[in-house]
């Protein structure tokens, strides 16, 4: 077995010092674990973009060192904002090895050193060049996607504000998160970042950290994964526009080697960086057929976590916050939380979560089903 011992997470927002992202962290997965950090065997870090955010370099010793664990044997994985599943996943291969029991995989990343417009810069270097050259930025491709899918299935603007709000009510319960409450008033009159998304659709810049102890023995085991890349550019996908194929084949991955059904799962926290990705995530991981993803959503003054499976009870990236190399493991470390009965907004009698969680622009998927022990 391939269990999660301990987890821990920062509050997520403005903290752009590394150190005590990272320290804290450590600090809060070691105590979760019950483990000195002389029981950590081997470390993986996740980080996308610490050189261009931080001027930091050699991130996995200079993690290492800060997380008191130099001379530890240590690598850093980067699938930009899904370094944190994949680093569970390098995480899982090397457990077991001689002399490895407990391995910390640790992701961090701290984007508000800078300003916004080099923050979407250092972003859009996750895409193709010509696509960058000709102007696109992430947030631009994921408009095209977004006109795409409510074009195709007839969907309006107003849902995907019902979505931004349902994430945004979620994470006032949440204290690590980023954001509290809006209204939907204040959805619709927030700025244009790239039409239709507005300010409110979109994840914002987040400094935060978060761990996880791998190891053969814990509360919440790591029952599956499934991984899948697909063509840099967004031009060459096989898929309709509005789709990513990546996130379809990595979820039948993880399905494929476990008896465990899309029915079984009580929680999903999903890669929603933008708000129609709620929607099409949900689909694309074959939870709700085509084109209705946004009649997952719940009514505004329905209970916020909808019908099962409940989606991104943290508030998601959109309102809990995003930062990128960090996010698989803050998505994990939810979903560790509500298999434990001890997240903020607690999915009644959860035992089996699915993480998801998107590299560059729908490539690069990485999904984990965690389960917990009885
Ligand atoms: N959602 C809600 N509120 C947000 C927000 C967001 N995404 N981003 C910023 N805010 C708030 C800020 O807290 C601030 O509030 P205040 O005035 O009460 O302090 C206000 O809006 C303005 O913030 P500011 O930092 O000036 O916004 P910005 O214009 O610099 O950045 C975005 C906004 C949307 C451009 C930026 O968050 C962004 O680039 N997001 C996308 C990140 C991304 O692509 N990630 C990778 C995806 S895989």
């Amino acid at each position: 077995m391939v269990a999660i011992r301990g987890s821990g997470l920062t509050s997520l927002g403005r903290e752009p010092d590394p150190s005590s992202l990272v320290r804290a962290a450590v600090d809060r997965a070691l105590s979760d674990a019950g483990l000195d950090v002389d029981a950590i065997d081997a470390l993986v870090v996740a980080n996308a973009a610490g050189e261009a955010f931080t001027s930091i370099g050699n991130v996995s010793v200079w993690t290492a060192t800060e997380a008191g664990l130099a001379g530890t044997p240590a690598i850093r994985v980067d699938t930009g904002p899904s370094s944190g599943l994949a680093a569970v996943s390098t995480a899982r291969g090397w457990l077991g090895a001689p002399g490895i029991d407990n391995v910390l995989v640790l992701g961090w990343e701290a984007m508000t050193s800078v300003p916004t417009e080099e923050a979407t810069e250092i972003l859009a270097g996750l895409m193709a060049a010509d696509e960058r050259e000709a102007g696109l930025s992430l947030p631009r491709l994921v408009a095209c996607l977004t006109r795409a899918y409510l074009d195709r299935h007839d969907r309006s603007l107003a849902e995907l504000d019902r979505v931004a709000h349902k994430a945004h009510r979620l994470a006032e319960a949440n204290p690590i998160a980023q954001f509290g409450e809006v209204t939907l008033d204040e959805i619709a009159a927030s700025r244009v970042v790239a039409d239709p998304l507005r300010l409110m659709h979109c994840a914002p810049l987040t400094d935060g950290a978060a761990a996880l102890v791998v190891a053969d023995e814990g509360p919440v085991e790591i029952a599956s994964m499934g991984a899948a890349s697909d063509h840099l550019a967004y031009t060459q996908r096989r898929t309709p526009p509005e789709r990513f194929q990546a996130t379809q084949d990595a979820a039948e991955a993880c399905f494929a080697s476990t008896e465990t059904e899309r029915s079984d799962v009580d929680v999903v926290e999903l890669h929603d960086a933008f708000v129609s990705l709620e929607a099409i995530n949900l689909e694309d991981l074959g939870f709700v057929p085509d084109g209705e993803g946004l009649d997952h959503v719940a009514e505004p003054e329905a209970d916020a976590l909808g019908p099962s499976p409940a989606v991104n009870p943290s508030g998601g990236l959109k309102a809990r916050g995003h930062p990128v190399g960090a996010t698989g493991l803050a998505q994990t470390v939810e979903c560790v939380d509500q298999c434990l009965d001890r997240a903020a907004n607690p999915v009644a009698d959860a035992g089996t979560a699915l993480v998801h969680s998107i590299g560059g622009f729908g490539n690069n998927v990485h999904v984990a089903l965690l389960e917990a022990r009885p």
